[in-house]
């Protein structure tokens, strides 16, 4: 297993492309099972949770051809039901994605209880219920989700108790095959949602409201060969403002969008940082002292769960407090342990951690349970004294493309060690 070495007390300062969405993308590499006709996607990240989900698209009979590290066209024109291996989707939640388009287009799905990041507990019971109310018969047995829709799906209101990301996802993926309208009510508001519903509308669905709490969809989509380009990643955009801010250096985020991130931008600029959009992206610059800024997590337009771990990285180096509310996932603070044994000062209370910043941090092997959490104790370790290891990077290359080689681009002191 590989691992990162770094040596803290580098300024950060250039320009990091960011990559395409990681959580846009694996939706829509699920749409394609939807359609018999194919579907390129472009701006696609290289990170294992990609090439997972692929092979995942591959097991059901798709037939994945890459263009380029960032292209891929996934053709499920002899696709099939199948059951969906366990091996995938213990080590990736989204997997449970390929179920509404399955039992959509077959009539009976078969897919493993998903695994993925040690982040709570994650169950699946919205998406359940999203598909029982589109006319789904679902029983869970021996850890499969088994689903059926004799003589198929029929349009309906689905209504959602929380606003689940991706049984959002599953309901409007499922509800294109449906006969009628189908209505979501609470729908999650992500821009992944939206660019998923873009996706499905190349591919020939009608579909309004995406991006806000009711979506619209016509069931009945007559498919046809789509092409599209995902949306660029939100969240590898405000980890790496956090590492311009935390080493007092500047980035330029090309491609990455302020209109994506008015949360993390808002909450960044009130603990001292500056942003502001530049000719290909944003620039970030973190040459002032930071603020303690206390902050909660929501789900969109509020502070993302996903820079929930990287936001405590910097405010272990802010004068004053910050009080972090995770509301969103229970169990999301697997990282305090390991940024206490950096030196950060933080204490645990329930659901909420209190920072104390201005702990001078100093290097030391860490390791990580999920794919935010390792990269927060990055952060981290970009400003600790000495050598900091990183242990488990597999967790990092889930999700972050070349995060070594971009950090060092921009002047950080990171190794990645090969076992
Ligand atoms: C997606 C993101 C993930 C992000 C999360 C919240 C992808 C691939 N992943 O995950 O990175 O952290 O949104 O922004 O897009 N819940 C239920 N029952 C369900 C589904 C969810 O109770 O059937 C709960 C979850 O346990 C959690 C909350 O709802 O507490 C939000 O989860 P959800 O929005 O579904 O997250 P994901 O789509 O899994």
């Amino acid at each position: 297993m590989d691992r990162l070495r770094i040596i803290g007390g580098k300024r950060l300062e250039g320009a990091v492309a960011i990559a395409g969405a990681k959580n846009a993308s694996l939706p829509q590499i699920a749409a394609a099972l939807l359609s018999g006709e194919p579907l390129r996607l472009d701006n696609l990240p290289a990170v294992s949770d990609i090439d997972n989900m692929l092979a995942v698209a591959a097991a059901h009979g798709a037939v994945v051809t890459r263009h380029d590290a960032h292209s891929a066209t996934i053709d499920a024109a002899n696709a099939r039901d199948g059951e969906t291996p366990y091996d995938t989707v213990r080590r990736m939640r989204a997997t449970v994605l390929v179920l509404g388009p399955l039992l959509a287009r077959f009539g009976r799905a078969r897919v493993s209880l998903p695994g993925g990041c040690a982040i709570g507990a994650r169950p699946v019971d919205l998406h359940v219920k999203a598909l029982t109310a589109l006319g789904a018969e679902i029983a869970i047995e021996g850890g499969l989700i088994i689903a059926e829709a004799r003589g198929g799906l029929r349009g309906g209101r689905v209504v959602l108790g929380s606003p689940s990301v991706g049984a959002t996802e599953t309901a409007m993926m499922a509800a294109t095959r449906a006969k009628g309208e189908t209505e979501i009510v609470n729908a999650a508001r992500e821009p992944e949602v939206a660019d998923l519903a873009e996706c499905l509308i190349a591919m020939g669905s009608a579909i309004e409201g995406a991006g806000t709490h009711r979506i619209l969809v016509q069931g009945g989509t007559a498919f046809r060969a789509a092409r599209h380009r995902v949306i660029p990643d939100r969240i590898e955009a405000g980890t790496y403002a956090i590492a311009a801010a935390i080493t007092g250096g500047q980035l330029e985020l090309t491609h990455a969008r302020l209109e994506q991130m008015a949360s993390v931008a808002q909450v960044l600029e009130s603990a001292g940082v500056r942003i502001w959009p530049g000719d290909r992206g944003l620039i970030v610059a973190g040459d002032g002292p930071l603020r303690g800024i206390d902050i909660t997590t929501e789900p969109y337009p509020g502070f993302p769960t996903d820079l929930q771990a990287q936001f405590m990285a910097l405010m272990t180096q802010a004068q004053g407090a910050a009080m972090i509310r995770e509301t969103v996932f229970e169990n999301r603070f697997m990282h305090v342990p390991e940024l206490q044994r950096l030196g950060a000062n933080v204490t645990l209370q329930g659901t909420s951690a209190l920072v104390r910043g201005g702990a001078p941090l100093k290097g030391a092997p860490v390791m990580a349970t999920d794919l935010r959490a390792s990269v927060s104790l990055v952060l981290a370790a970009l400003v600790a004294e000495g050598e900091t290891i990183i242990n488990r990077v597999y967790h990092l290359d889930r999700g972050y493309e070349q995060l070594d080689l971009k950090l060092k681009r921009c002047g950080a002191d990171i190794t990645r060690l090969k076992d």
